[in-house]
């Protein structure tokens, strides 16, 4: 399934793992310390290798902790991409303790990391709908929203955002929410 914007920039969904999947930037859902973890986040690294740890030890010895909603940018290792955005999202409690604004900030931060880095094509997964436990109806809305959002700007860098979404119950909510763009 895919969606157009008006800039002529393409939001597309595919099902599968998000380390085959061969663009520019890949997004990994992250955790605050920046060490590694289960999920998407411990495939990532497995089929990277060491080198993105090691890349990651340094930035955190320079800022610490990386904020929930903001993200850091690593070379990809053995990955088929030039980056790994490292993205934290928000653990979800009840949605009232500022979680949709969080998880739109992660999705915005990795575009502003795109544009620094030059990155026309980035992949994401279905970020805090894991292990940090957020509604995939309500994730998959914020996040197709906040993409759709900058593909439209004019002056975004990224050309073609894809979510690659590992099983078909995360595939359907997001593309109920891509459907409602439309
Ligand atoms: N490719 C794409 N998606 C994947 C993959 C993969 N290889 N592996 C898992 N996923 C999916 C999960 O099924 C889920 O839909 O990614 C989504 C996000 O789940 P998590 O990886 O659990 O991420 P999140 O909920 O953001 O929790 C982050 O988990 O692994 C730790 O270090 C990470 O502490 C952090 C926390």
């Amino acid at each position: 399934m895919h969606w157009t914007a008006r800039t002529g920039k393409t939001l597309k969904l595919a099902t599968g793992d998000i380390t085959r999947v061969a663009v520019d930037a890949i997004v990994n859902a992250a955790n605050s310390a920046l060490a590694g973890g289960g999920g998407v986040d411990g495939a990532i690294h497995r089929a990277g290798g060491p080198s993105i740890m090691a890349e990651l030890d340094q930035i955190r010895a320079r800022i610490g902790r990386c904020p929930t909603g903001s993200a850091v940018a690593t070379a990809a290792g053995a990955l088929p991409a030039r980056y790994v955005f490292h993205a934290v999202g928000p653990v979800y409690r009840d949605g009232q303790q500022g979680e949709p604004e969080l998880l739109a900030s992660c999705y915005r931060k990795c575009f502003d990391l795109a544009e620094e880095h030059g990155a026309r094509s980035i992949s994401f997964p279905a970020i805090s709908t894991g292990v940090y436990g957020y509604p995939l109806p309500e994730a998959a809305a914020i996040a197709v929203g906040e993409v759709a959002r900058q593909l439209e700007r004019a002056e975004c860098a990224v050309q073609e955002a894809v979510f690659v979404l590992f099983d078909r119950r995360s595939y359907d909510a997001f593309a109920q929410a891509v459907a409602a763009l439309t």
